[in-house]
């Protein structure tokens, strides 16, 4: 019975410090409770956002969004397309872009400021986002909401926030289902990789991109109408010289 009571007293001391250290370190852990927000960390864990994943990380953006988290109090805002947006995509439409357009494309997602699903309401449009330097009419973004439903049109792509993927009260993510394709990027272009050219000086299709088959359908136009001048100008000849 004796030998027992300094073990007694040890229990309690050691009982003592668990209860101290965990009561101590409570209130930092609770409200970030892993650290600095990870974005990839976020869209990994809710799944189906594969693809937006691998061009966050390719355009550095995933990157960027963290910093700008943890420098800001302003918050963020992502509009996450899942990966049935991306491969509901034409063929082509992501190749046809350079690295510099394709990390507007993805920061035209993002929206610097946390806005929660009743927020959108007091939105005034075209809403800024991380693409077009700050500029909100280079790259526009509309917003029309009315209680939770939140439409999204971008001049070329209407959709809608299809749910919500994270909140935290400082950085929002709700998922589209489709990728939200800036005028600027997309507007002026054919909305499908144009059809092969029917000229065969540019036979070498596959490596050519968007423009460049948007400027040969032109030259295939300009060979058609010479064909029908040189034609006339053979049925001309020909009647001629049956005189
Ligand atoms: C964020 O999470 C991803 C995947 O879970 C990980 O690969 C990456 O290193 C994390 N980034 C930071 C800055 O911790
Ligand atoms: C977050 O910001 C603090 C200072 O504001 C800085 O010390 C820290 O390194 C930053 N962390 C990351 C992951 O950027
Ligand atoms: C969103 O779009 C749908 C379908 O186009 C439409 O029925 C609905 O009224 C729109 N909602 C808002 C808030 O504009
Ligand atoms: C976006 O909203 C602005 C301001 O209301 C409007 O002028 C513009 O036409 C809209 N664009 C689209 C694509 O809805
Ligand atoms: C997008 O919706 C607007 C009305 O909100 C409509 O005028 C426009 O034609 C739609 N565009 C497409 C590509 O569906």
């Amino acid at each position: 019975m004796i030998m027992m009571k300094p073990l007694f007293y040890l229990s309690l001391i050691i009982l003592f410090f668990i209860h101290f250290s965990t009561t101590v370190a409570q209130p930092a852990a609770a409200p970030a409770p892993s650290g600095p927000t990870n974005v990839t960390k976020i869209l990994e864990k809710a799944g189906q956002f594969s693809l937006l994943i691998r061009l966050m990380k390719a355009t550095a953006v995933a990157d960027q969004i963290d910093h700008q988290l943890n420098d800001t109090n302003n918050g963020m805002t992502l509009f996450a397309p899942s990966d049935n947006a991306f491969n509901s995509l034409s063929t082509g439409t992501l190749n046809s872009l350079s690295d510099e357009q394709k990390m507007a494309l993805v920061q035209f997602h993002v929206i610097p400021t946390y806005i929660s699903l009743s927020q959108f309401q007091t939105l005034s449009n075209p809403i800024s986002t991380n693409a077009g330097d700050s500029s909100r009419y280079k790259y526009p973004l509309n917003v029309t909401s009315y209680g939770n439903s939140v439409n999204i049109s971008t001049g070329i792509t209407n959709t809608s926030v299809s749910g919500t993927v994270y909140t935290d009260g400082q950085f929002a993510v709700y998922q589209v289902d489709q990728v939200l394709l800036p005028w600027d990027l997309f507007g002026a272009k054919p909305p499908a990789p144009a059809p092969a050219p029917a000229n065969p000086k540019k036979k070498k299709a596959d490596d050519v991109d968007d423009t460049t088959l948007a400027a040969s359908g032109d030259l295939s136009i300009k060979v058609a109408m010479q064909n029908v001048v040189l034609f006339g100008l053979a049925m001309v000849a020909a009647t001629m010289f049956s005189l």
